[in-house]
């Protein structure tokens, strides 16, 4: 089903116990969509699932260190994999790119009020989306260094 601008796959009918936090961010997602011109774009997806997340990223910087000034997320997956999506841009916004590349897929479960343990690779997609989206940003910097 198609909810809020995303596709939904298989489970929010499902009886798994998901925790208010869960809930809460399925139904009303923050950060949802692209950042135009984004500096860093990370893709990822699991083969079994078949769940794909987009996550952007825009880059500041502020007393010398460089933050997520601006973070979206396209996913189309499960409610788990959305929740995680919308838990993670809220983890990850404002932080240094230092400190956003250590969020865990446990930050992101324990932030929701945890998740079934079927449901935790969820999470581990959306770390991985945001440690994605870093990796490309940083590749593209070290393209285009101008030479000294
Ligand atoms: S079921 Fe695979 S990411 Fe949610």
């Amino acid at each position: 089903m198609r909810y809020r601008g995303m596709w939904i796959i298989g489970d929010y009918m499902s009886n798994w116990q998901y925790s208010k936090e869960v809930i809460k961010h399925f139904q009303h997602p923050k950060n949802v969509g692209r950042i135009k011109k984004p500096d860093g774009v990370g893709r990822v997806g699991n083969v079994v699932c078949g769940d794909v997340m987009v996550i952007y990223i825009k880059v500041g910087k502020k007393n010398g260190k460089e933050y997520i000034k601006d973070i979206k997320f396209e996913t189309m997956g499960c409610a788990a994999a959305i929740a995680s999506s919308s838990m993670l841009t809220e983890l990850a916004k404002g932080k240094t790119i230092e400190e956003a590349k250590k969020i865990s897929m446990k930050d992101i479960s324990s932030s929701l009020g945890g998740l079934p343990p079927i449901k935790l690779h969820c999470s581990n997609l959306a770390a991985d989306g945001l440690k994605a989206a870093i990796a490309d940003y940083e590749k593209k910097k070290k393209q285009f260094k101008p030479e000294k």
